[in-house]
C-alpha cells in the first residue's frame, strides 16, 4: 500500500469521523497488527459466510478476502456512504458484496443462511443503546451454533453483555493500536437472542 493511498484512507477516516464521532468512535483504522490479531482468533479459511459490521476503510475486509476460501462470501456492512464507496472502488472481488445499511438489517441479506464468522469493529460503547443492543441481539440469531462473533472494542465495557450472550468468551489485549484494542472472540450463542 502506497503512503499516499494510506494517507487519503486516513483522511477518508477522519471525515467521517469529525462528520459523526458517536457513530466512527475512533481517530485512526485498526492496526494491521490488531486487524490480525483479531481475525487469528477464528477460523476464516474454513467459513463460508462472514459478516463484517462497520467497514470503514476496509483494513479488516482486504484481510478477511485473504484469509477466506474461494467459495466464500463476505457481506459488510457500513452505514457511511462515502467509506463504503471507497471500499467499493478499491476491493474488486466477486466474494463481497458491500452494503450501504446498517448491522441491524444484516439479517435481510442473508437469505436465511447462518453466519460462520462475525466480524464487528462497531464502536458499542457510543452507539445508541437501542443499536447496540439490537445489534448484540441480532448478532446472537445470525450465527451458526459453531461459529465465531469477533469483536474489537476501546474498553473491557462490552464484556457483560458478550457473556450474557454467548456461553463462551475469549479476551485477548492488543497494545500496539491506538488507542490500546481489547479483542473478545464470543462463541455459542445462546438461543433467545441475549434473553
Ligand atoms: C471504529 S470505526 C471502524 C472502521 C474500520 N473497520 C476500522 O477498523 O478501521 C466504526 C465504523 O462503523 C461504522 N458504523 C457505525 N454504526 C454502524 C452500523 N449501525 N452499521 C454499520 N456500520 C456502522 C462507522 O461509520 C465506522 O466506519
Amino acid at each position: 500500500m502506497g503512503g499516499g493511498v494510506d494517507l487519503a484512507r486516513r483522511a477518508l477516516f477522519a471525515r467521517a469521523m469529525i462528520a459523526n464521532p458517536r457513530q466512527v468512535g475512533a481517530i485512526w483504522p485498526t492496526s494491521r497488527r490488531a486487524v490480525r490479531g483479531l481475525l487469528d482468533m477464528a477460523d476464516l479459511g474454513g467459513a463460508r459466510t462472514v459478516l463484517e459490521f462497520g467497514v470503514g476503510t476496509g483494513v479488516y475486509t482486504a484481510e478477511i478476502l485473504r484469509r477466506v476460501g474461494r467459495k466464500a462470501r463476505v457481506l459488510g456492512f457500513e452505514v457511511d456512504a462515502r467509506l463504503c464507496r471507497a471500499v467499493c472502488a478499491r476491493l474488486d472481488d466477486p466474494r463481497l458484496e458491500l452494503v450501504n445499511d446498517s448491522a441491524e438489517n444484516a439479517g435481510r441479506y442473508l437469505g436465511g443462511e447462518a453466519a460462520d464468522v462475525i466480524v464487528s469493529s462497531l464502536p458499542f460503547t457510543t452507539l445508541p443503546a437501542g443499536a447496540r443492543e439490537a445489534i448484540l441481539d441480532l448478532s446472537c440469531r445470525l450465527l451458526d451454533p459453531a461459529g465465531s462473533f469477533l469483536v474489537l472494542q476501546y474498553s473491557p465495557a462490552l464484556l457483560g453483555e458478550l457473556e450474557r450472550r454467548f456461553g463462551r468468551v475469549r479476551r485477548r489485549l492488543c497494545p500496539l493500536n491506538l488507542p490500546p484494542a481489547f479483542l473478545f472472540a464470543c462463541e455459542e450463542p445462546r438461543t433467545g437472542g441475549g434473553g
